[in-house]
């Protein structure tokens, strides 16, 4: 039997580090990883839906698989993630890809062993999507982000944001205790990780729904119970806020803890206050200034990071033009902006008024090209300054070791060892674009 596991992954850093999950159950089974689909006996996609193309992408990759798994009918296909707990979805993986295997929902993940064993006896199909979220945490975990570890801390989400598919797919908010989280970010630090991202779909909900439970705290206390408990030379990061939630007691914990770095990703999403209403997102474009200016009061060399979405139905010109004018006066970071995309079964998905494709592309083009001009102009006032970056890789293209500071931001170097797991203090020489280029000191 071919024991060679081949996992692909698309989307957020929670189906990465899920991915991290499955590679863990199947190295405990003596099964090991392989670089590409053509040599494995057990390929896995572990799915996103949140925009079309992301779903466009699975699809033409599990077509260019069927000759191969025509040829190698051993070979075990399967499906996992977001994409397969929409409803019908499994059906439709299973009638125009009948050659997957086995089908598992984004609540199926720990039992993915289960399903492979139940697979070869029956040698038929095996769908399983529960509705349900069950209890288990899976582990060991085969973590592949090093000197990075990511840590869950609330799974779900409880906001339906009217574009959204993500609270469909993921099921309501569930925290974990603090004492959970805390242990393991302290195995991770003894095990050499130097970096820990925190992980929720909106983290400053964290706490809520299990709120006078024994143990329980909100995420400052998260953040303080980590800091005080886990001593050493580590960065803690964590993702996304929700503009709404972001409370000052929240800042302050990031202000007096060292290990905190000074970013917080704030999903803006629009700078409309019509757009935000329809939207859900539940504050105002004056609102989200106050919390900018909150995080500005108690870290003044916080860099702020944001989600923008253009063509959101019924978007007007001066809707598009509000959003561009929170980004001038914010000066994000870094930006990640989208063309909103219909997603089936959420409320957005069903109005009449969705907008031109043109329109739309013409807006996030003006807005990208914005945002990169902001973007270098931010990265040259880093021109003659001395950083420090953990390094986390090499990159063979540049034959240089990058790694990001503290707000983010990638910069490069050479050295003649290996340098992935150290802080680095670098002097910026030349910036390009986002990127910085250093001298090691
Ligand atoms: N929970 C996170 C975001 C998860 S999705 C948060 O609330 O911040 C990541 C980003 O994808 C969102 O912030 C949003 O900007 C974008 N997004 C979500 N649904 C989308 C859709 N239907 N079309 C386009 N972009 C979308
Ligand atoms: Fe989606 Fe909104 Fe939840 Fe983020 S907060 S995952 S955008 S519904
Ligand atoms: Fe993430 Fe995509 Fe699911 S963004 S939560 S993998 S729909």
């Amino acid at each position: 039997m071919n024991n060679k596991y081949f996992i692909q992954t698309y989307g957020c850093q929670m189906n990465l580090h899920e991915s991290e999950k499955l590679a863990g159950m199947l190295k405990q089974a003596g099964y090991v990883a392989c670089e590409t689909p053509e040599q494995a006996g057990i390929i896995i996609y572990v799915t996103c839906c949140i925009r079309e193309n992301a779903e466009q992408k699975v699809y033409g990759h599990l077509g260019a698989l069927k000759p191969y798994k025509m040829k190698n009918r051993d070979v075990i296909v399967a499906v996992g993630g977001c994409m397969t707990q929409q409803e019908g979805a499994a059906q439709k993986l299973h009638s125009t890809f009948p050659f997957v295997d086995i089908i598992f929902g984004t609540h199926n993940l720990c039992e993915f062993m289960s399903l492979l064993e139940k697979k070869r006896n029956q040698k038929k199909k095996v769908i399983e999507i529960t509705e349900k979220w069950s209890e288990s945490e899976c582990i060991p975990m085969a973590r592949n982000s090093y000197p990075n570890a990511w840590v869950n801390v609330i799974y779900g989400c409880n906001n339906f944001c009217t574009y959204c598919i993500v609270p469909y797919v993921r099921g309501r908010e569930k925290s974990r205790k603090i004492a959970d989280v805390v242990s393991e970010v302290k195995e991770l630090i003894a095990q050499g990780y130097k970096e820990i991202t925190l992980l929720g779909q909106n983290v400053n909900s964290y706490g809520n729904d299990i709120l006078g439970e024994e143990g329980a705290g909100d995420f400052a206390d998260l953040l303080d119970a980590i800091c005080e408990q886990v001593k050493g030379d580590y960065r803690l990061r964590f993702m996304s806020n929700h503009p709404k939630d972001l409370t000052e007691r929240l800042v302050m914990a990031m202000a007096r803890n060292k290990n905190v770095c000074h970013l917080i990703h704030l999903p803006l999403q629009s700078g409309s206050n019509k757009v935000l209403k329809e939207m859900n997102r539940r504050y105002t474009r004056e609102q989200y200034l106050e919390k900018v200016a909150l995080i500005k009061k108690h870290m003044p060399d916080c860099a702020i990071s944001t989600d923008v979405m253009v063509g959101f139905p019924g978007e007007s010109e001066s809707d598009y033009e509000d959003t561009l004018d929170i980004m001038q006066r914010v000066n994000f970071s870094a930006a990640f902006m989208f063309v909103y995309s219909p997603r089936e079964g959420t409320p957005a998905a069903k109005r009449p008024d969705q907008i031109d494709a043109e329109i739309s592309k013409a807006r996030i083009m003006k807005m990208v090209a914005l945002q990169n001009a902001r973007t270098a102009e931010y990265s040259k006032t880093y021109e003659g300054k001395t950083i420090q970056i953990l390094c986390e890789d090499y990159d063979k293209k540049r034959d240089l070791y990058m790694g990001r500071d503290e707000y983010g931001r990638m910069g490069y170097f050479t050295s003649d060892k290996n340098e992935i797991g150290n802080f680095v203090n670098i002097k910026v020489g030349k910036t390009n674009g986002i990127s910085l280029y250093g001298e090691k000191i």
